[in-house]
C-alpha cells in the first residue's frame, strides 16, 4: 500500500469488541486479568495501550521500518535513543541541531560518563575525523535546525564503523519526504508534536527502527525509564498523521512560495531553504529527499532590533517556538528555541540575533505572503532597506 492509504489504515482496523471504526481512546491505567498472570496482552498502560499500540503500527509504518515506540516527547524518544549507550561510549553529532537536544547531549548526558563530539556534517572529513574507537553513535539532524543545511545520510551510513549506531532526527522532513532507514540509517526519531501531529495540539516522540534487538531495547526502556504518551495524545497524534501527505505538499508548496519572495527583497540578507538552486545542498536535496519541506530561515539585513520588530509585526505568522502546525509560525532561534547554545558557539553556526525561522503553515499563499510583505515594509529602515 502506498503511503497515503498506509496514514490511514495501518493499526487501524475496526474495534474487535463494538466494531467502532477509529480506535478508540483506551483511557485506562491497567486491566482486568483473567487469571493470576493471564492477561490479553495488556496489563500495564506505561507497558502498552491500545491507542498508543495503533500509534506505533502507524509511525512504523509510514517511515517503512518494523518497529515503534512512541513517546511523551520528541526529547524522551531522543533520551530512550541514548539509553542504548553507556558509560565511556563516545557520540559523533552535528553541530547545527535543535537547541534541546545540544542541552540534553551538552548538559544532561555528559554528566553520565558519555563523550559527545559536536562537528559540522556536511564536511565528510571533519565527520570521519571525529569518529574514535569508542563512538557508538552518530547522530544527524537533516534537514537541521535552524539552518535548513542537509546531512547526506548514505554518506554517514557508509562511515559508520561495525557496531556504531547512526540515528536521524527525521522530524524537519517527515517520513513523507525522507526515509532515513532506506538510505542506510539504524534508527529515525521523530518529534511528533511537529509535522507528524501536524495541529499543533500534543506533544510526542517516536523512534523507529527495523533493527530486532535495537527495537526491544528501545522498548525495554520505554516501559522502564517511562517517557510514554497518554493515550489521548497518542489519539491525537494519529488523527493528525492521517493527513500528513496532504499537508506536507501543501506545506511545501507555500514554503517555495515564501523563499522566492524573501529571496527577491533587498532587506534579506541570506534565504535557506534546500529548495533554492543556490542553497549549498540542493543537489544532495534532491537526491536524498522527496520534496524541500516547509521550513524557510533567512537573515534579516540590519541589526537585530529590526528583527525583533519584524518578528513581532505579521498578524498571521504567530511569534511562537514549535514548528509544523497547521498555521503558520515565526521564531528568532538564537533567542528562543536555541538560546541554550552559548552565544559563541551560536554565532559560529550563523544562529544570530537577525535570522529568522519560518515555519509555513497551510493558510493562502497570498495570505501569507501579504503578511510577511507588510510586516517587513512596516519595520524597514529609513536609510532605504526596502522592497525590490
Ligand atoms: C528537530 C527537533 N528534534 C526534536 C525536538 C524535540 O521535540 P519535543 O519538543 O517534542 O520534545 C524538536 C523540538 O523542537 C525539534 O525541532
Amino acid at each position: 500500500m502506498k503511503f497515503s492509504t498506509r496514514a490511514i489504515h495501518a493499526g487501524q482496523d475496526a474495534d474487535e469488541t463494538t466494531g467502532a471504526t477509529i480506535v478508540p481512546i483506551y483511557a485506562t491505567s491497567t486491566y482486568t486479568q483473567d487469571a493470576v498472570g493471564e492477561h490479553r496482552g495488556f496489563d500495564y498502560s506505561r507497558t502498552v495501550n491500545p491507542t498508543r499500540s495503533a500509534l506505533e503500527t502507524q509511525l512504523a509504518s509510514l517511515e517503512d521500518a518494523r518497529y515503534c515506540s512512541a513517546f511523551a516527547s520528541g526529547m524522551a524518544a531522543t533520551s530512550a535513543v541514548l539509553n542504548l549507550l553507556s558509560a565511556g561510549d563516545h557520540v559523533v553529532v552535528g553541530d547545527d541541531l535543535y537547541g534541546g537536544t545540544y542541552r540534553l547531549f551538552s548538559k544532561v548526558l555528559s554528566r553520565y560518563g558519555i563523550r559527545f563530539t559536536f562537528v559540522d556534517m556536511t564536511d565528510a572529513a571533519a565527520t570521519r575525523a571525529a569518529i574514535e574507537p569508542a563512538t557508538k553513535l552518530i547522530w544527524a539532524e537533516t534537514p537541521t535546525n535552524p539552518l535548513l543545511r542537509l546531512v547526506d545520510i548514505a554518506a554517514l551510513a557508509a562511515l559508520k564503523p561495525a557496531g556504531c549506531i547512526l540515528a536521524v532526527d527525521n522530524t524537519f522532513a517527515t517520513p513523507y519526504l525522507q526515509s532515513p532507514l532506506a538510505l542506510g540509517a539504524d534508527v529515525v526519531v521523530h518529534s511528533t508534536t511537529k509535522y507528524i501531529g501536524g495541529h499543533s495540539d500534543a506533544v510526542g516522540g517516536a523512534a523507529m527502527t527495523s533493527d530486532a534487538a535495537l527495537a526491544e531495547t528501545i522498548r525495554f526502556h520505554q516501559n522502564a525509564v517511562g517517557g510514554v504518551p497518554g493515550p489521548f495524545d497518542a489519539w491525537l497524534t494519529m488523527r493528525g498523521a492521517k493527513t500528513l501527505a496532504v499537508r506536507m505538499r501543501e506545506h511545501e508548496r507555500n514554503a517555495r512560495l515564501v523563499a522566492d519572495f524573501l529571496a527577491a527583497r533587498d532587506d534579506v540578507a541570506a534565504v535557506h531553504y534546500p529548495g533554492l538552486a543556490g542553497h549549498p545542498q540542493h543537489e544532495l536535496a534532491k537526491r536524498q529527499m522527496r520534496g524541500f519541506g516547509g521550513m524557510v530561515s533567512f537573515a534579516l539585513r540590519g541589526d537585530a532590533s529590526r528583527a525583533f520588530a519584524f518578528a513581532k509585526s505579521t498578524r498571521l505568522f504567530s511569534l511562537a517556538e514549535s514548528l509544523g502546525g497547521v498555521e503558520s509560525l515565526l521564531s528568532v532561534p538564537a533567542r528562543m528555541t536555541h538560546g541554550s547554545i552559548p552565544v559563541a558557539d551560536r554565532e559560529r553556526r550563523g544562529i544570530t540575533d537577525s535570522l529568522v525561522r519560518l515555519s509555513v503553515g497551510i493558510e493562502d499563499a497570498d495570505d501569507l505572503l501579504d503578511d510577511l510583505r507588510a510586516a517587513l515594509d512596516a519595520t524597514a529602515s529609513p536609510a532605504g532597506a526596502s522592497a525590490r
